[in-house]
């Protein structure tokens, strides 16, 4: 197509265009009046300036053809161009692919998005698993790697980052100044959707999730508008960014409260898997002993590699350890034992990279979930059929994790307002179960996942029969194949729902976003295979 590339990139941000009504967008919103402002000038593009608000054949071609006149073809690149965790993500094919480095040009893009029509999908560090999570096949894929900002603020309370950032890019900032935040155990996970669907971090019982430490989000609403929520601004969006995935903006920055966190101690010990009796006890008393001392961080997982089969014990403690005097909470751990101890004292910098090592990109991978109110009986039981199941399938590697919500980690969640997950200190403490696979072929897929998915149902019917069962998913975790938004309850749905429509109106991160978990609260690769 012809196009012009004489186009002034405005730098002035948008500014708030709140409607005194009570949507946030006004019913006479104007698509193309907003990208000027923006400083795009679609005049420049006839093609641009000649579309009507519906549907074109030519909707993506037109879209990226824009994109690359207006933000230039470093920016721009047609077909795939971003780099994905799970082979299944990484073989989806957009149109094109769209780097933004500001703010702004974020904003253009929904716009540019919404004039055409053509679709779009946000990425930050890529590690969700299944195709179109944060990857769409014949629309815009929007990478957003080069929001590195990291950045203290002056008193040092907050610190901006950007989810071009992964972890470990982080905890390297902040260690120096022996600061951290609540985020990722594993350093290549990106800072964007594991903060969104709510964000499991060593630190969670002493301080909740990750999303639960958040200050305050930079976010690219619907209508273009870059707002700044808060519990002071925008109070509905920032409850409803606690949780609520890609559905209502693009978080450009995130706010993270600092947490003064020196040296602490942490690691993985490897156990024969006889010693799996002696593991559950342990993970059931250091959650119900979890009040005591919330120092502890701890995950017990059960592998089938090759012919071998292994236990894992993954621990953290916020404090140095002095092993010949362990703390009262991790001693009933420690005193199982190993065939391999990894722990030392050390950092997050330094904690978090085997994690990422430990389960590469480069394979057909994936994630599901499923909670549980705490039971011993039922984690050994999953654990027995794990060990029937795992063993005969055409596997890298199946690994299941047992992780916990303890009471103070639940009370915790619940502070400036609470998030959107739907979990209560009075209901817990529960605990979830991560199913994770890696294997090769692609022939394999139906077989893996069907696996996968028998394994979570059978549990489900376990937990059932011992009145354990829980509804609630864990967004990070799940599959395509799980309906997360639901398992917040109808309440929390309704809510984020009403949020939404607020706020997006035109329900452009439903329909122009389609990957991941939306507000239907159906799972987006459908209930079954
Ligand atoms: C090796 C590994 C280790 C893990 N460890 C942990 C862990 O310790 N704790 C934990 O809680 N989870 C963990 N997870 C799960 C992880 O949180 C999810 O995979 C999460 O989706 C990864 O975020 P990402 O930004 O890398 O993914 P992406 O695939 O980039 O994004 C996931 C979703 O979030 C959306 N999204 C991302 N950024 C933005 C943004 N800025 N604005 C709007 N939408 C956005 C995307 O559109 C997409 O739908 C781990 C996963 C892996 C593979
Ligand atoms: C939107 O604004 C543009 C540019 O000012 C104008 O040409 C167009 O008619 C407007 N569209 C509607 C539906 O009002
Ligand atoms: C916008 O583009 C049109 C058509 O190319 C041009 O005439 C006009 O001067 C441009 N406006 C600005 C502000 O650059
Ligand atoms: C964004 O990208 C442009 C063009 O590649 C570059 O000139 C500019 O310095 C970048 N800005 C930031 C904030 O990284
Ligand atoms: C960080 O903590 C260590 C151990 O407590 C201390 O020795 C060091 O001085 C601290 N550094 C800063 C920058 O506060
Ligand atoms: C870890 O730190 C503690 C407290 O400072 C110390 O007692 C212990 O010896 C250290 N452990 C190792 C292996 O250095
Ligand atoms: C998977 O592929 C890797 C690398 O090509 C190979 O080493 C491994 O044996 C394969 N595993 C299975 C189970 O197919």
């Amino acid at each position: 197509m012809k196009l012009i590339a004489a186009i002034a990139c405005g730098t002035v941000a948008a500014t708030v265009r709140v409607s005194a009504r009570n949507t946030f967008e006004a019913p006479n919103f104007n698509v193309t009046e907003a990208l000027i402002q923006n400083g795009v000038n679609v005049s420049a593009i006839p093609e641009l300036a000649g579309l009507a608000m519906r549907s074109s054949p030519s909707a993506c071609s037109i879209a990226c053809g824009s994109l690359e006149v207006v933000f230039g073809k470093e920016k721009t690149v047609r077909g795939q161009n971003a780099a994905y965790w799970s082979n299944q993500q990484a073989v989806v094919v957009p149109y094109c692919t769209f780097t933004p480095n500001t703010t702004l040009e974020v904003s253009s893009l929904v716009l540019i998005s919404r004039l055409t029509q053509c679709p779009f999908a946000v990425k930050s560090g890529g590690h969700a698993a299944f195709p179109g999570a944060s990857s769409i096949h014949g629309g815009i894929t929007v990478d957003l790697k080069d929001f590195t900002v990291r950045k203290l603020s002056a008193d040092q309370k907050t610190v901006a980052i950007g989810p071009g950032n992964r972890w470990v890019d982080a905890y390297r900032y902040l260690t120096p100044y022996n600061l951290t935040i609540v985020g990722g155990r594993a350093a290549r996970v990106g800072v964007g959707g594991l903060t969104l669907g709510g964000g499991i971090s060593d630190l969670t019982n002493e301080y909740g999730l990750a999303c639960d430490n958040v200050a305050s989000y930079e976010v690219v609403t619907a209508s273009g508008v870059i707002v700044n929520a808060s519990p002071s601004r925008y109070p509905d969006l920032y409850w409803a960014l606690r949780g609520g995935g890609n559905n209502f903006g693009i978080v450009t920055t995130f706010h993270f409260k600092t947490i003064v966190q020196p040296p602490m101690w942490g690691g993985m010990r490897i156990h024969d898997p006889s010693t799996t009796p002696a593991l559950i006890t342990a993970f059931e008393n250091a959650i119900n002993n979890a009040e005591a001392d919330t120092k502890l961080a701890h995950v017990v997982s059960f592998t089938t590699y090759d012919t071998y089969q292994l236990a894992f014990t993954e621990l953290e403690y916020l404090l140095p350890v002095d092993l010949s005097h362990p703390p009262e909470i991790a001693r009933e751990y420690l005193s199982i034992p190993f065939m391999q101890d990894k722990t030392s004292n050390s950092t997050l910098e330094d904690l978090t990279p085997h994690r990422s090592d430990d389960m590469p990109s480069g394979f057909r991978t994936s994630m599901c979930s499923a909670s549980f109110k705490v039971s011993a009986e039922l984690i050994q039981k999953m654990t027995d059929r794990f060990f029937e199941v795992a063993p005969g399938l055409p596997a890298v590697s199946v690994n299941i994790a047992f992780q916990a919500f303890s009471k103070p980690a639940l009370q915790a969640m619940q502070k400036k307002g609470g998030n959107a997950l739907g979990l209560y200190p009075e209901n817990g403490p529960f605990f979830h179960v991560l199913v994770y696979m890696a294997w090769n072929e692609s022939s394999d897929d139906t077989t893996m996942m069907k696996a996968a998915q028998s394994y979570i149902e059978t549990s489900k019917g376990m937990a059932r029969e011992l009145g354990v069962d829980n509804e609630y998913y864990y967004m990070p975790y799940s599959s395509g194949h799980e309906p997360v938004v639901s398992g917040y309850g109808k309440e929390n749905m309704a809510r984020l729902r009403a949020i939404s429509h607020r706020y997006d109106p035109m329900q452009v991160f439903q329909n122009l976003q389609p990957g991941y978990f939306k507000l239907d609260g159906k799972a987006p690769l459908g209930a079954s295979l």
